[in-house]
Formats: structure tokens, C-alpha cells, sequence
């Protein structure tokens, strides 16, 4: 079967925050959105098919958690990243941000012990450290010609005796990094010699261009210390059904983590989020596989545009997620000047860098994962203000 990723689709007026919501964070309406990380492809007709055939009985009430749920969770990690998770491992929560904030709770019970972070990095993994009342330690990336890497000697220093998590984003958003098993081996020694909790979140670990490798499946002693969270909402579009889910080996991380959970009541999934995770993981290897070639044309094709227009914009290429991390510091603009000219010039609306961490000063993520005509039409108004 051949999906068609250049069908258009026009989410305009469906309610949607990427779309609708231009004026109330951008101050304009007429940009063109490429900022909020999901697809403006359909999720497919495998997945939505069960939600209508589900729709058809007109009731909606709480739903069972399967067996086959889990399984399809179960087998999804084992053929695509090679990963055995057992049933009790697993606990379903309804998001992965939601998820990530009870950690926060559950491994840090102490209003003075700390987490740290690794910027630039998707917001709410620092922000929900700040929102539950404890400290946020900026453990900066670092980057060499656009390529980023763990600064694990400046992550060492930073390590206190009330240093209890590590946030890990594996792959990382929003510099494209998927990381090798040395990085994550190192970076777990360190933490495994400290006592600290990681959680990884690996929402984007299906759209990966070279191996990925989950945390936990690397070493007993590594999964000791891990809980990862997951979902099939970026990889299939169903972000906004919210379920999610969490899993851990170590059955006392696991415990400690349900029991926030239940206490915040982000344990109850919704309706349509069941049918659509397993729908997802049980027909969802194919579509993946197109998905991922028709991204990586988008990443090229934006390469190459920079490129060939001379443009004062470079990026590297990512290894994984369909979000580009443009640097825009050739162009010898403040922040201001920048921001300006993409909103009021190029009309687009791309993620500010800043929003990411201090150190995404002069950079904006561009979400490609739209029709190629668009992103090209996209590219050319970025080349109208650059
Ligand atoms: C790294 C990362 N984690 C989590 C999320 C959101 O997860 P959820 O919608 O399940 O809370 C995103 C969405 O952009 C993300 O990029």
C-alpha cells in the first residue's frame, strides 16, 4: 500500500493550535505554520478506519485496558528497536509531558532536589521541573558546526547531592540527535554513580534515520535506573488523542511513578486513544517506512534550497524527527531583527530557539512534515527576507 503524503489537507478551521492559533501567539494570522511538532499529513486510513468503526456504536464510556494494547505496545518495541518489555513493565498514562511531570513528583520528593536538563530541549522538560517546585540544572549541549554532543564533564560539575533526575530526550527535540550507545552508556554511568534517576522520553523514536537504541534495553544495571515514556502520537498524528504510555523494569521505579499517577488521576486514557495506539502498532511498520523516505526528501530538499539560494541559513542534517534546527546566526541579525523579519517578511511561523533554552539564541525549528509543495512554497518566502 502506498500512502499519499502529498495529499492536501487543509487543517485550517478545525480547531487546530498549529493552524488557528497564529494570532493569539504569533500576532498575525496570514503566516504560513510550520512551528507545532505534528504532521499536517492524515493520519492514516488503518488507524482511522477503527476510530469511525468505533464511532458507529455511539457510546463512549471508559474503556478496558487489552491485552491486546499491551501487546501491540509489546511487539511494536521488539521489531522496531529491538527491545523486550513485558506487560507488567508497562503502565498507560494520558501523555507523555503528563507523565513526565509525576516523575518530577515521584523521583523528587524533596522540595530542594534538582533536575537536570539538557538545552536546547522541547520546553515543558524544563518547565514542568519549574511548575512542580524544583530546581532546574542546565546541562548545555555541545555544538560543533551545528552538530551537537553530551557535555558530560560540565554535567559531572553540575551534579549535587540533591541531584535526583537526569531528562533525557532520545532522540533529542529539537536538534535531531539520536544518540549512540557510548553517549548513552556514558551519560548512564555517570548517573548510575549518583544515584540519579533518568527518564527518557522517546516519543520520537520511531522517525529516526540511523539505529536507535531505548535507554533501558542497553544493560540490566542501565534499565535499574531508567523510566521511559512514549506514544504513537507523533509518529502516526494522534498527539491530540492523548495516551501515552510509561515503562520501566525496575519494578520499584515503576511503583513509585504509578502511585503519583494515580494520585493526579493521569491514568485514565481516552476512548479513542486505545483503538488508535493499537491500531497504530499493530499495522503501522509500512506506513512508517514511507513516512521517514518522504521526510527525508523534505530535510534534502530543504538543504539543498539553502544552498542553492546562498541563503545565511544552515542547519545539520537531523538524525531523527521531522523538525529542522535552523541557525540563523550568518545572518548577522539581533533575535529581534530575525523574529521580525520571519513574522512580517517571510510570514512564517517557525518555533523561536530561545523558547528551547538560552543557548537557542539565533535559532527557530522548522516543523517539514507537510506536503513538499508547501514546504517549498515556505522556502521561498524565507529566501524573500534573507
Ligand atoms: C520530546 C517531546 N516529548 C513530549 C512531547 C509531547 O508529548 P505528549 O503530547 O504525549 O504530552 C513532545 C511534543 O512535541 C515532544 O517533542
Amino acid at each position: 500500500m502506498n500512502y499519499n503524503f502529498d495529499e492536501e489537507n487543509n487543517r485550517k478551521n478545525t480547531n487546530c493550535e498549529k493552524h488557528d492559533a497564529l494570532k493569539k501567539y504569533f500576532g498575525y494570522e496570514d503566516l504560513q505554520a510550520l512551528w507545532v511538532a505534528d504532521m499536517d499529513f492524515k493520519t492514516p486510513a488503518f488507524i482511522n478506519d477503527k476510530i469511525v468503526e468505533a464511532a458507529q456504536n455511539s457510546t463512549y464510556g471508559y474503556s478496558l485496558q487489552s491485552d491486546d494494547l499491551f501487546n501491540s505496545i509489546i511487539n511494536w518495541q521488539k521489531n522496531q528497536h529491538n527491545w523486550n518489555v513485558e506487560k507488567d513493565e508497562i503502565y498507560m498514562v494520558n501523555g507523555v509531558v503528563p507523565a513526565y511531570s509525576a516523575c518530577i513528583e515521584a523521583f523528587c520528593p524533596d522540595d530542594k532536589d534538582e533536575v537536570i536538563v539538557q538545552t536546547p530541549i522541547y520546553p515543558p522538560l524544563f518547565k514542568c521541573v519549574q511548575s512542580n517546585n524544583r530546581k532546574v540544572v542546565v546541562n548545555e549541549l555541545k555544538e560543533e558546526n551545528g552538530y551537537y554532543t553530551m557535555d558530560l564533564e560540565d554535567l559531572k560539575s553540575k551534579i549535587s547531592k540533591n541531584t535526583k533526575v537526569l531528562a533525557l530526550c532520545s532522540p533529542h527535540n529539537p536538534v535531531g540527535r539520536v544518540w549512540n550507545k557510548k553517549e548513552l552508556e556514558d551519560l548512564a554511568h555517570i548517573c548510575k554513580e549518583n544515584n540519579i534517576v533518568i527518564i527518557s522520553d522517546e516519543i520520537h523514536s520511531d522517525i529516526t534515520f540511523k539505529k536507535f537504541i531505548p535507554l533501558a534495553s542497553i544493560s540490566k544495571e542501565i534499565a535499574d535506573i531508567t523510566i521511559t515514556l512514549n506514544s504513537a502520537g507523533k509518529t502516526f498524528n494522534i498527539a491530540g488523542l492523548n495516551t501515552s504510555y510509561a515503562i520501566s523494569h525496575n519494578p520499584e521505579l515503576l511503583e513509585t511513578f504509578k502511585i503519583v499517577s494515580q494520585k493526579r488521576q493521569i491514568n485514565s486514557i481516552n476512548f479513542f486513544g486505545y483503538i488508535a495506539t493499537q491500531a497504530a502498532y499493530e499495522n503501522g511498520a509500512d506506513f512508517v517506512l514511507q513516512l521517514k523516505k518522504y521526510i527525508q526528501n523534505n530535510i534534502e530538499l530543504t538543504k539543498n534550497y539553502l544552498k542553492i539560494n546562498n541563503l545565511p541559513i544552515e542547519f545539520y542534517e537531523p538524525e531523527a524527527t521531522y523538525l529542522i534546527w535552523l541557525c540563523f546566526k550568518n545572518t548577522q541579525l539581533s533575535h529581534k531583527e530575525i523574529k521580525e523579519k520571519l513574522l512580517t517578511e517571510s510570514k512564517v511561523a517557525l518555533n523561536d530557539g530561545v523558547s528551547f533554552g538560552s543557548n537557542g539564541y539565533s535559532y527557530f525549528r522548522l516543523n517539514t512534515a507537510l506536503n513538499k509543495d508547501r514546504l517549498h512554497e515556505a522556502l521561498i518566502k524565507l529566501s524573500k527576507a534573507f
